[in-house]
């Protein structure tokens, strides 16, 4: 199988390339086998990505898959996000050639390792008791 005319429009055109400042959450994933690495930047909010840029170092299926993952990812739910497996952005290509399916596992592994992160980034935070002045120490040697 060749690339499919998505797979090559999405490599000359990649979206949402980038970096967000003021990101909820920076992670890099990679493949060991092909030394191919992913870096993605998403802004939560309200349990939604509403920003999502990344930046990709790979073969060209690296980078048609990354670009459609950003688009199927934008604007979605934590839990519609999770559910981007590699399958559905290879389908979301109308397919990949066999020896490149795997290419779809960085975007779809680096998701999900974020929104983990995240999650668990939220739960530390809800556990950690927030500073009230009652508990602040406050020195009272003032002569
Ligand atoms: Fe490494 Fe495509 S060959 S991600």
């Amino acid at each position: 199988m060749e690339y499919t005319d998505k797979v090559l429009e999405h490599f000359n055109n990649p979206r949402n390339i980038g970096t967000i400042e003021d990101a909820n959450i920076v992670v890099r994933a990679g493949d060991p086998s092909c030394g191919d690495g992913l870096l993605i930047f998403l802004k939560i909010a309200d349990d939604r990505i509403i920003d999502y840029k990344y930046k990709v170092f790979g073969c060209g299926a690296a980078i048609a898959t990354s670009s459609i993952a950003s688009e199927l990812a934008m604007g979605r739910t934590l839990d519609q996000v999770l559910a981007i497996s590699p399958a559905v952005i290879a389908n979301a290509l109308d397919g990949l050639p066999n020896n490149k399916m795997h290419c779809s596992n960085l975007a779809s592994s680096a998701l999900c390792t974020a929104i983990m992160h995240y999650r668990a980034k939220l739960e530390e935070e809800a556990a950690t008791p927030p500073s009230s002045p009652e508990h602040s120490e406050v020195n009272n040697d003032t002569p």
